[in-house]
Parts: C-alpha cells; structure tokens; sequence
C-alpha cells in the first residue's frame, strides 16, 4: 500500500493510504485521538474497576491495527502518569500488536521521538512502570483473531480504516472472538461508530457505553463484556434506534476470508429479505 506522511491539526505526524484514500486519524490529531478514544477511556475503566490498586498486575492488550503505534504509547503514558500521580501498581502492559504493514511499523521511532512522546523517551532511561512487553505480530488480523485465548485480555483497542472501505475488518465473526477472548469486565475501544459496527458488537454480546467525541466525530465507542458488578454509573450508555432494525444487521464472513465486496453485498441482501419493498 501507498502511504503519505501528513501533520494533523494537533502537531502529530500520521499517514494517508493513497490507494484507499483512507486517514489513518481523525484530522483533529493523532496523539488527540489515541488519548480521548483509547487512552483515556481504558484508563477510566481500569479505575472504576479498582485494577490499578492490585499489587503486581499485568494488562493484557490487543491493539488491533497497531500502524504507528500511537494507541499503545498513549495508554502506556497514561498508566505511567497515572503511577506517579496515585501510584498504582501495575508492574506490566502486555501488548500483543496486530499490524499487516511494514512501513507505518518502520516509522514507530520517528513517531515516538516527537514532543507528545518525550516522557516516554524518558523513561526509557529509568525503571519506570508498568513495563511494556510488545509483540508485534504482522499478519492479517483475520487470522490472528482465530488464535485468541478465551479470558485472556483486559483490553482491545480495534483501529482498522473505516467500515465504509475495509468491511472484512469490522464483521460479527471478528467481534464474536474478541467478545470469548475478553475476560468479563473488559472492553474494547474503536472511534467507528457505524451502525453495522454497533450491531455486530450488539450480536456478539457486547454493551455500547460512549467515550470522548473527537473534532467532528460523534462519541467513541467502549463495548463493554459484562461481568458480575456492575459498571460504574458514570459510563454513559449508547442509545440504539430499535426502530431501524436494517441499519444494524452487521457485516458477516463466517469463513473469516470473504472479500469486502461479497460482505457488503451479503448484507444488502439480508437487509432486503427484512423489508422485501
Ligand atoms: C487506521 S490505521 C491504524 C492507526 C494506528 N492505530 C496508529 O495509531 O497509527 C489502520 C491500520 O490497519 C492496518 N491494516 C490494514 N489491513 C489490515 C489487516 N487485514 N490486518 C491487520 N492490519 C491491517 C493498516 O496497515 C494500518 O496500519
């Protein structure tokens, strides 16, 4: 694939995929978004959830599209700041990468010796924590979600280019394997908001909370695994138009392998067969 490097609206560095005319951030910011639609949310999450007082706790993350990285770096800033201001324990974030291209993973040190990353240069100097242990796995997500462990992660942030131009990446069956692979209480994080994309994480078991709205974009998403204690109240649920059942019929690859086309077009189909006129 084509990529050009562009500067957003923040002062961080992203890249255009020319071939799919496709933004690899929202044009507010690079660093803006992997805060407020990844960083942020999970951090509040985690707390609510009393884990960043556990003594030697290792997170387990999935960053689904991985590209430059920034999901993972802002989130580990943010645990790190965090640290500092209340000390949480965390010894580790376990980060295991899904990335299919080399060249956005060969950028990865320019994008972490700008500004926004600056404290992270600097931990690299000291002993700071939580640890980051990263596997990159570079390969297509649709194979590495066949892999997953059920119970296994805390956390997915899933960062594919939109729905609208990569249907393969945002089906049922995706969502369906991510939803064994969280541990109940966890969530997964993504800044679409399609209604394919909500029905499908609906159809997989998931609860739709809101997160931070980024420059023009509606509010994020966190789907939520639910787990015996209840969510804290301040989360703010996501309010489907049960009214328009068609919108929210998901995309479906059952053999994880189908092209984009015959997704979208399996869809329209059983869209029609709802309301036949
Ligand atoms: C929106 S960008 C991700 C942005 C990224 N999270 C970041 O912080 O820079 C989407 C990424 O998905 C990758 N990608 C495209 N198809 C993929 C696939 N089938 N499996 C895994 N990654 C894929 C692209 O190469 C691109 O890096």
């Amino acid at each position: 694939m084509k990529f050009r490097l562009v500067t957003t609206s923040d002062g961080s560095a992203s890249l255009h995929a020319d071939d799919l005319d496709e933004r690899f951030h929202n044009p507010a910011g690079a660093y803006l978004e992997a805060r407020q639609n990844y960083a942020l949310p999970a951090l509040a999450l985690l707390k609510s959830q009393g884990r960043l007082d556990r003594d030697d706790e290792t997170l387990h993350l999935l960053d689904a599209c991985f590209g430059l990285g920034y999901n993972t770096y802002a989130f580990l800033q943010a645990l790190r700041f965090e640290r500092h201001a209340t000390h949480p324990k965390i010894s580790h974030l376990k980060v295991t990468a899904i990335e299919l291209d080399d060249e956005p993973l060969s950028l990865v040190p320019q994008i972490l010796s700008q500004p926004c990353f600056a404290s992270i240069k600097d931990d690299e100097q000291s002993d700071a924590t939580p640890r980051l242990d990263l596997d990159i796995k570079q390969e297509d997500l649709r194979k590495s979600v066949q892999e997953l462990l059920p119970n296994s992660l805390d956390l997915i942030f899933h960062d594919a280019f939109s729905p609208r131009k990569m249907q393969h990446l945002w089906t049922k069956e995706i969502f369906d394997r991510y939803f064994a692979a969280l541990r109940p209480g966890g969530a997964l994080f993504t800044y679409a908001t399609a209604n394919a994309v909500k029905g499908g994480l609906l159809a997989a078991g998931f609860t739709l909370y809101k997160t931070a709205a980024v420059g023009t974009k509606p509010p994020a998403l966190m789907a939520y695994k639910p787990a015996d204690a209840d969510l804290d109240a301040s989360f703010e649920l996501v309010s489907i138009d049960l009214s328009k059942p068609k919108s929210l019929i998901p995309f479906k690859d059952p053999s994880l392998s189908a092209d984009r086309q015959d997704i979208e077009k399996r869809r329209i189909e059983e869209q029609a067969l709802l309301d036949p006129k």
